[in-house]
């Protein structure tokens, strides 16, 4: 049974979907069978992952409104063992459009409920927003990675996003987790860096990941070339790091 882990932070900018993408092609290329779900109105997990988004016809918005079954919106990427359910800007319409129907925060644990037997990890790019699409991401998960990024206030809005984990495990999903916080475009050169790592440390202890990502420049232009960075420069330290949380990922849950 596969595990489903949401990407979240309402703070936009911090590493979600560099984090989505590049864990997502590490565990695949560490034999785990991986879906991921762009589920950002920006659909940049899915260029990112080179899908041409201007040409798909299902997408996770036809599958939150039962349009379309996810078997239709799943594609293959580049990498085996690696798929996922692409998005579009229409997802942004899905948020009004689901207003007025019965369980609206539980339609995209409907739609995964069937996938999980036939992947181990699905990972949830979630968009900078705490709106009705990433309550639907909380609400489908069995745990949340919350990327925290090494800079001027890293920890705004962190009270807010536990809040709304805290009040979505009361009211929707009992199971709901902290998988980790993991610190983002890491710089060890820079103090502040450190402080924050510290910091992060101290308020979170043994949920944060002990694998930092540190900033480097193969990670944004590898999504320029909407490739993974394993495949764009599989000896870059973008690629490296990604392994390891990888590796320290299913260490944890095996
Ligand atoms: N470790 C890193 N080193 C260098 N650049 C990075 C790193 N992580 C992310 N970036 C770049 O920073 C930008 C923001 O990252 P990303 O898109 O992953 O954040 P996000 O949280 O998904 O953003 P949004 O909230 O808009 O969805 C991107 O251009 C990305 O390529
Ligand atoms: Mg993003």
């Amino acid at each position: 049974m596969g595990k489903i882990i949401a990407l979240a932070n309402q703070k936009g900018g911090v590493g979600k979907t560099t984090t989505s993408i590049n864990l997502a092609a590490s565990l695949a290329a560490l034999e785990k069978k991986v879906l991921v779900v762009d589920a950002d109105p920006q659909a940049n997990a899915s260029s990112g992952l080179g899908i041409d988004i201007k040409k798909v016809k299902h997408t996770i918005y036809e599958c939150l409104i039962g349009e379309s079954t996810p078997q239709e919106a799943i594609l293959r990427t580049e990498l085996d063992r690696l798929d996922i359910i692409p998005s579009h800007i229409n997802l942004v319409g899905a948020e009004l459009e689901m207003l007025n129907i019965g369980d609206r925060e539980k339609k995209l644990a409907a739609v995964l409920r069937p996938l999980k037997d036939d992947y181990d990890y699905i990972l949830i790019d979630c968009s900078p927003s705490l709106g009705l699409i990433t309550v639907n991401a909380l609400t489908a998960a069995d745990s949340v990675i919350i990327p925290v990024q090494c800079e001027y206030f890293a920890l705004e809005g962190i009270s807010k996003l536990l809040n709304t984990i805290k009040i979505i495990k009361s009211k929707l999903n009992p199971q709901l987790e902290i998988e980790g916080f993991l610190l983002t475009m890491y710089d060890a050169r820079l103090r502040l860096a450190n402080q924050i790592y510290e910091e992060v440390k101290k308020h979170f202890q043994e949920l944060v990941f002990e694998t930092v990502i540190q900033r480097n420049v193969k990670l944004s232009e590898s999504q320029s070339f909407a490739q993974p960075v394993i495949v764009y420069d599989a000896l870059s330290r973008g690629s490296v790091n990604h392994m390891q949380l990888a590796k320290e990922l299913i260490g944890k849950n095996s």
